[in-house]
């Protein structure tokens, strides 16, 4: 029995996929408010520690009125780059809200958060040594590499052995030695193991390795375990979410007992980027055109890699949901098993390969679900397609447009053309 995530969320509400593709166009990332509120909620309260928040993470979505909703919320914001600091600030998040967890950075892009008053972290000796050169005597903190990684595909493993993250555990003696070499104060240890774990295992784990090595530093003020924290992409089959309770109570007492024996009050973060958002989207696209060839049915629509390039770059399973004249097509005994496509130029532009759909034709609409993280934030105009617009499905139900579509100008902009 397959299960409908747009039925059970009433994620559309008044406003059927046909209404919003013909007011906003195609393909349309849609939004729900109610969603993105409930999933910000549930992290706050993941562990009764008193003194714990998370950070969003930015990459993730960086739509400038989802992270104002995000911050209303109480969430603070992580963030890779300068694009994001400026993003997040444009947001409302006040410098002590942002934490720069940047990956080989230069000496300006450092000094962008440091004349903000924004706090960052080293990733690797080198980086530490360049911050102590141009802002000795300042508060850092350092990204560690615990010697686990997880995550839904090798590409988004960050911690373990083969990552260019994170300094590693044999070289802490070394990064303490550049740390009082120019007089910083090291202020949190912070590490990210991976993105996506619907089993907390390795990442409660990752915890306690953080955790003993945390001992051997006094006077931190936080420490944050990062983020990963999955979503069930395969709900239509039955995947169980993330058991929150279990992993809750296992926080709350891992860190309750570590911040008694550590005798110091103390911060403790964790940085979700997926799971804050990737429920809360859904990409919205057209059927163009539908062909046989060598025996595959290809369902061409406009929903190309530039619109989404998760299944492309890891092979990621997104669930499918078919409307038709605004209603979902529920599916039964004619389903057939088809391959949806998009329109880039290149024969790995594949959606969802054979998988079991209602009997598709020209016009119907298909709904990408759980798009909402990793979705836009890494569109592009590849084929100089334009960017899709967004929209947000506001908690009384009305729709707004947060992100307009990209026009043919926009194509042009950068130009320096006489
Ligand atoms: N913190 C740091 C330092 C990170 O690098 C990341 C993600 C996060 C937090 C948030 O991870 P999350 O909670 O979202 O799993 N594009 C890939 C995911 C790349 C994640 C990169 N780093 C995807 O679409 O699956």
């Amino acid at each position: 029995m397959i299960k409908y995530f747009t039925i059970e969320n009433n994620f559309f509400g008044e406003n059927s996929p046909k209404k919003l593709l013909d007011t906003y166009g195609s393909p349309l990332y849609v939004y729900n408010e109610q969603i993105l509120r409930r999933r910000c909620q549930d992290m706050l309260s993941l562990v009764s520690y008193p003194k714990f928040i998370p950070s969003f993470s930015t990459k993730a979505n960086s739509n400038v009125k989802l992270l104002q909703i995000i911050k209303e919320e109480g969430l603070y914001a992580d963030a890779m780059s300068p694009g994001e600091i400026y993003v997040l600030e444009s947001a409302g998040f006040r410098p002590e809200e942002i934490f720069f967890i940047p990956n080989n950075v230069s000496k300006e892009e450092m000094s962008y958060a440091i004349d903000r008053g924004i706090l960052m972290s080293a990733d690797s000796l080198s980086q530490l040594e360049t911050f102590g050169q141009i802002n000795s005597g300042g508060s850092v903190a350092l990204r560690l590499n615990p010697g686990i990684g997880i995550g839904h595909h090798k590409k988004v493993i960050t911690a373990g052995l083969d990552t260019k993250f994170g300094i590693n555990l044999e070289d802490v003696e070394i990064a303490k030695d550049i740390i009082s070499k120019y007089n910083l104060n090291l202020v949190g240890l912070n590490q990210h193991i991976g993105s996506l774990f619907l089993d907390s295992t390795p990442f409660i784990e990752s915890v306690k390795n953080l955790l003993d090595i945390a001992r051997g530093f006094k006077n931190l003020q936080f420490i944050d375990f990062g983020g990963g924290f999955g979503i069930p992409y395969r709900k239509q089959s039955g995947e169980n979410p993330l058991d929150l309770k279990q992993l809750g109570t296992r926080l709350t007492s891992i860190i309750t007992s570590w911040a008694r024996d550590y005798g110091q009050d103390i911060l403790f973060k964790i940085e979700p980027g997926r799971y804050i958002v990737a429920e809360s989207g859904i990409l919205l696209g057209t059927v163009h055109s539908i062909k046989e060839n060598g025996g595959i049915t290809y369902i061409g629509t406009d929903i190309g890699f530039n619109t989404i390039m998760r299944p492309v770059l890891y092979d990621a399973h997104h669930d499918i949901e078919v409307y038709r004249d605004g209603n979902l097509l529920p599916s039964g005994k004619n389903d057939k098993k088809v391959t949806i496509v998009g329109n880039i130029c290149e024969s790995g532009d594949i959606i969802s390969k054979d998988i079991e759909l209602p009997n598709i034709k020209l016009g119907d609409i298909i709904g990408i679900i759980d798009a909402g993280a990793y979705g836009y934030s890494m569109a592009s105009n590849y084929n100089n397609r334009l960017r899709p617009a967004e929209v947000l499905i506001e908690n009384g139900g009305q729709t707004s447009l947060i992100r307009r579509r990209d026009t043919l100008d926009d194509l042009l902009r950068n130009f320096t053309l006489t």
